[in-house]
């Protein structure tokens, strides 16, 4: 891949951890389901037996929790919210007819900012409640009474993350070229224009103020040619 007219958007670290936890979310998401819906035959061949079942799922779902956790932290600056998202809200016809160009978007648009912080705090409900229904090492220092509260909102909030995942995941597949640079980590310029226009200025600038110090550098260091008259 030619990088030249390449714009680094998400580095290897944070795209090996986003597809490492893809893969465990489903595991977990689709043994968790085995537990709800037993009948159903095809949720439980995902990780065996019950028994497995009810050990292997609060591990997995710990690892993604931490997973996300270090997303949160490389990429929280990204999402937060600010005036030019309002832009984006009042333009919302023209961006879902793919005509957004123009208006300035960051890094990630207001739709993004807001699946980033329902994904860090429905993980996070499923982290806490998941704890204190934990049979084998947790739930037995709660009274009953808050451990069946805690199952109720582990369910909803598994609900909830479940169906903004599949969002998230049909999202990506609709903005063509996103996939392709969470694989990678490098999206095109045009692509950048297109969909994060203001990100895409930011990161223009960078590339000319590197430019611009290694063209003074080379000037600098290159030795200079007297003229002398004739
Ligand atoms: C097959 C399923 C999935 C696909 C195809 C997918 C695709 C993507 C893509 C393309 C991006 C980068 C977006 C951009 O650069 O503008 C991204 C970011 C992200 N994804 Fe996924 N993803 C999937 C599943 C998940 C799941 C299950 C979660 C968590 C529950 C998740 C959490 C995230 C987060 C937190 C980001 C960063 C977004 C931000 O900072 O605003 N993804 N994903």
């Amino acid at each position: 891949m030619n990088k030249k007219n390449m714009i680094l958007r998400t580095p290897l670290i944070v795209r090996f951890c986003h597809w490492c936890m893809v893969c465990l979310f489903i595991l977990t998401a689709l043994s968790g389901l085995s537990l709800f819906f037993p009948s159903i035959k095809l949720f439980g061949l995902v990780l065996g037996t019950p028994q497995l079942v009810r050990t292997l799922h609060p591990i997995i779902g710990c690892i993604v929790f931490v997973m996300l956790m270090f997303m949160f932290l490389k990429l929280a600056h990204h999402n937060i919210p600010n005036k030019d998202d309002i832009l984006w809200l009042k333009n919302f016809k023209k961006v879902i007819m793919g005509k957004e160009e123009g208006i300035p978007i960051g890094k990630y648009n207001i739709g993004q900012k807001f699946l980033f912080w329902c994904i860090m705090g429905l993980i996070s409900v499923l982290f806490v409640t998941g704890m204190i229904m934990w049979r084998r090492y947790v739930s037995d220092y709660f009274p009953v009474q808050v451990v069946r509260i805690a199952i109720f909102f582990h369910s909803l909030a598994a609900i909830g993350l479940i169906l903004l995942a599949i969002g998230h995941a049909y999202m990506a597949i609709w903005v063509k070229g996103s996939i392709k640079g969470m694989i990678t980590g490098y999206v095109s310029r045009a692509w950048a224009r297109k969909n994060h226009s203001a990100w895409y200025e930011q990161e223009m600038k960078q590339v000319y103020q590197k430019e611009l110090k290694n063209n003074e550098k080379t000037k600098s260091e290159s030795p200079e040619i007297e003229h002398k008259p004739a």
